[in-house]
C-alpha cells in the first residue's frame, strides 16, 4: 500500500486500528494489516478522523478586521454598519489574497471542505467573482463551496434578485437568504417561496440565514421547512442561525421540531457567533441564544456547527479552529454528555459534510482518502485541547505536518519535557 497508518484510535471508539492507503483511497481499515507500506507511520494511540468540515462561513469578509476601523461595541448591528463602510473599498485582489490567506490556515488546521456565504447586494459582484476565483485556485486540495447571500434583504435591496441570478449564473452553487432581514414577516415568507422555487428549478441546494434573532416571533423555520417539502427539496436544505428557537415558547417547539425533521431540512449552529451577538438587548438574565442543538439531534434533524466569522466587522477572535468551535459548543449547548461530547465533535465533522452533501467523506474502505492525525487520544481529548493536527491528508496525500506540541521544562531540579495531553489513569 502506498501509506499506513499503525496503531490509531477512531472517532467511534475502536482503538489501535491500521489504516491502509492506496491509490488515495482507504482501501482498509482493521487491527494488525497484514501489509506492509511504501510509507508508515505510527499514530502510537493518537486519533485518525476525518477532516473538518465548516458548513458555515463568510469567507468575502474574513481577515478584514480594522478594515476600516475597528468594531468598538462588538454588536451585530455595529458589524453590519462597518461591513457597509468597507464594502465600496473592497478590490478584487484583496478580497482573493485575504481568502487564500484563510485558506491556506483552514488546510493547516485540518478544515478541507468550507462553505461560504458571498454578499451578492453589491452591483459589482467583485467577491463571488474573487471567490470563484479562489474556489478554483484552491481545488486540489480544499473543496469550498459558495452559497448566493442576499445580506441586504433578497426583496429589501432593489438589485438583490437580479444580482443573485447573476451570482448563480456564474458559478456559484447554493441558493442563500436572510428572511428575517426582509421588512416584514410576510416579505420574509415571500423570500423563501421565491429561493425554493428558484432552487428547485436550478437543481440547486438552499441555505438561508433563518432567524438569527431572539424575536420568539420570528418563524421562518416554519415556512422554509414547508417550502422544502411542497418544492421537494428534502435533504438539501440548511437553516444557519435559527437563535429564535432558543426564546420560542415550548408548545410551539414541540411542533416545530418534528416538522424539521420531517422536511429533512438540515440544521447549523454557530457557537461562537451566537454566543457573542445574541442575548445582547437583555440586561440580567442574559439569553445564550444558541439554537436548541440537542432537542434538533433528538428529533432526527442532522445538526451541524459552523465558525461563521473570522477577524471580520463581526468577530475578531477565530483561527480556523473547528475544535475551537466544537468546543464552544459544547459548553453553551451543555452537551458535557458522553454523547454530547461526541455529537460536537460529529458537528464539525460528519454531521458538516451531510450538510454540504459530500460523497467519498469519512473514514470507510472505498471513500477519498482524506484524514486528519490529532495529537490526543479520542474525540473528548481533541476538543478539550483542540488538539495539535499532527498531519492534514488528502487523497493519500500529506498536506500538512506539524511537530508535537511539547513544553520542555526547566523547573529546578525537575527539568523534563511535557506533552499537553493527559490522559485520566496515566500517572499511577
Ligand atoms: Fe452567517
Amino acid at each position: 500500500m502506498d501509506l499506513v497508518i499503525r496503531h490509531a484510535n477512531l472517532p467511534d471508539g475502536r482503538i489501535d486500528v491500521d489504516v491502509g492507503i492506496e491509490g488515495g483511497r482507504f482501501a482498509a481499515i482493521e487491527p494488525a494489516l497484514p501489509v506492509r507500506g511504501a510509507e508508515e507511520i505510527d499514530a502510537a494511540g493518537r486519533l485518525v478522523c476525518p477532516p473538518f468540515v465548516d458548513a458555515h462561513f463568510h469567507m468575502d469578509a474574513t481577515l478584514s478586521l480594522g478594515l476600516p476601523r475597528l468594531n468598538t461595541s462588538g454588536t451585530l448591528l455595529e458589524g453590519i454598519a462597518l461591513w457597509g463602510e468597507l464594502k465600496p473599498d473592497l478590490t478584487q485582489q484583496a478580497l482573493a489574497d485575504r481568502a487564500m490567506a484563510y485558506c491556506d490556515m483552514a488546510v493547516a488546521q485540518g478544515l478541507l471542505a468550507i462553505r461560504s456565504h458571498v454578499d451578492v447586494c453589491d452591483d459589482r459582484l467583485l467577491a463571488t467573482e474573487a471567490l470563484l476565483d479562489v474556489k478554483r485556485r484552491v481545488a486540489p486540495y480544499l473543496h469550498l463551496e459558495l452559497v448566493a447571500f442576499p445580506q441586504d434583504g433578497l426583496l429589501r435591496a432593489p438589485t438583490a434578485r437580479a444580482n443573485l441570478v447573476r451570482a448563480l449564473d456564474m458559478g456559484v452553487d447554493v441558493v442563500g437568504g436572510i428572511p428575517h432581514f426582509e421588512r416584514t414577516m410576510a416579505d420574509g415568507a415571500d423570500s423563501i417561496r421565491w429561493l425554493c422555487e428558484l432552487a428547485a428549478d436550478r437543481g440547486l441546494r438552499v441555505d438561508m440565514h433563518c432567524d438569527e434573532s431572539d424575536d420568539p416571533l420570528s418563524r421562518h423555520i416554519e415556512t422554509l421547512a414547508a417550502e422544502t417539502i411542497r418544492t421537494g427539496l428534502q435533504d438539501r436544505v440548511a437553516a444557519s442561525h435559527l437563535t429564535s428557537m432558543h426564546s420560542m415558547d415550548n408548545y410551539y417547539v414541540s411542533k416545530l421540531l418534528p416538522l424539521i425533521a420531517e422536511a429533512r431540512v438540515h440544521a447549523i449552529a454557530n457557537p461562537l457567533i451566537n454566543i457573542t451577538l445574541q442575548g445582547r438587548h437583555d440586561t440580567y438574565p442574559k439569553r445564550r441564544g444558541m439554537t436548541r442543538v440537542p432537542e434538533l439531534m433528538d428529533a432526527g434533524v442532522n445538526v451541524a456547527f459552523g465558525h461563521d466569522c473570522v477577524m471580520d466587522p463581526w468577530y475578531g477572535m477565530g483561527a480556523a479552529d473547528m475544535l475551537d468551535v466544537a468546543h464552544m459548543g459544547l459548553h453553551v449547548a451543555q452537551m458535557t454528555s458522553t454523547k454530547g461530547v461526541a455529537r460536537c465533535f460529529d458537528a464539525v465533522t460528519t454531521h458538516a459534510a451531510g450538510v454540504l452533501g459530500l460523497d467519498d467523506y469519512g473514514l470507510a474502505p472505498g471513500n477519498r482518502a482524506d484524514f486528519l492525525l490529532l495529537q490526543a487520544g479520542d474525540v473528548h481529548e481533541a476538543i478539550r485541547l483542540r488538539a495539535n493536527r499532527l498531519l492534514v491528508v488528502r487523497e493519500g496525500r500529506i498536506l500538512s505536518r506539524s511537530p508535537e506540541r511539547l513544553a520542555r521544562l526547566d523547573l529546578p531540579e525537575r527539568p523534563s519535557e511535557l506533552t499537553l495531553e493527559f490522559r485520566p489513569g496515566s500517572i499511577s
